[in-house]
């Protein structure tokens, strides 16, 4: 019998950045992958509405695909829903994103660091939390971005991305107070690692950017252990898209993932 799938989910593309790494770890597991561009971008929805949404999703998901775990590959989803989610699906494994903020504040030499969301992962308590929690002795400037998420949707779709407009978004992560600058900058959101050589080329002065990618895939992988091996598929893995058109982009974007869409 083949093993159960690991279960990526995001709003869009922005998951496909801890898929390459959990791939990477883990060669002997089947994963799919969920991203619910229809809703695209979460980062702009109401709080409660989104999260009646997700945990509506993902019983269809959790029975059409009974995953052994999910690996929610989205801040603006996990900062809000993962508790809603392990209540709704009590029996169900689900490791979360959240961001950074704990790596970022040991890190950290000047003591200022940035934190780069979209506004709903800005806006939620559990961010805020991070922040009390693990980093109080630290200057940490919230930034919620309204546009990087479509821009990295639009890069990875088109190959295209405007750099001033990349400019911009990233510009208020970039404080200076005290004769001290940011020195890190928390990529809280999936699709910005895709970005990341742009936010390089057009940073005002060079920060670590943390993509907390890996981190995420480490944690699935020490709850999955090794996997089988024998029993995987050749081919790709499946990916839904809920879009009703996923639009011919995708379809090659994806195939590049090694992913087909069902
Ligand atoms: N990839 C998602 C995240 O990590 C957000 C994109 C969106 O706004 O839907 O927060």
């Amino acid at each position: 019998m083949a093993e159960r799938p690991v279960l990526v989910f995001d709003s869009g593309i922005g998951g496909l950045t801890v898929l390459r790494e959990a791939r990477v770890l883990m060669p002997d597991r089947r994963f799919v992958y969920v991203a619910d561009d229809a809703a695209f971008p979460y980062g702009n929805w109401e709080e409660r509405a989104l999260k009646t949404h997700i945990v509506g999703l993902f019983g269809r998901f959790l029975a059409r695909f009974d995953p052994e775990i999910s690996v929610i590959a989205c801040n603006t989803a996990s900062t809000l829903a993962i508790d809603a989610l392990r209540k709704a699906y009590p029996r169900r494994r689900f490791v979360g994103t959240v961001p950074a903020i704990k790596p970022a504040a040991e890190r950290t030499r000047s003591g200022l660091v940035s934190v780069l969301a979209t506004p709903g992962t800005v806006k939620r308590q559990y961010t805020r939390d991070l922040i009390t929690q693990w980093a109080s002795k630290c200057h940490v400037r919230l930034v919620g971005s309204v546009g990087l998420a479509a821009l990295a949707e639009t890069y990875l779709r088109q190959g295209f991305v405007d750099e001033e407009a990349v400019r911009a978004e990233i510009a208020p992560c970039f404080v200076e107070m005290d004769g001290r600058r940011t020195d890190i900058v928390v990529l809280a959101c999936t699709h910005y690692p895709f970005l990341a050589n742009r936010m390089r080329k057009t940073a005002p002065w060079p920060v670590d950017w943390i993509d907390p990618a890996e981190a995420i895939a480490r944690r699935a992988f020490s709850l999955l252990g090794p996997g089988e091996g024998a029993a995987v598929p050749a081919g790709p893995d499946p990916a839904v898209f809920t879009a009703a058109e996923p639009d011919p982009a995708i379809r090659r974007l994806i195939q590049g993932f090694g992913l087909a869409l069902i």
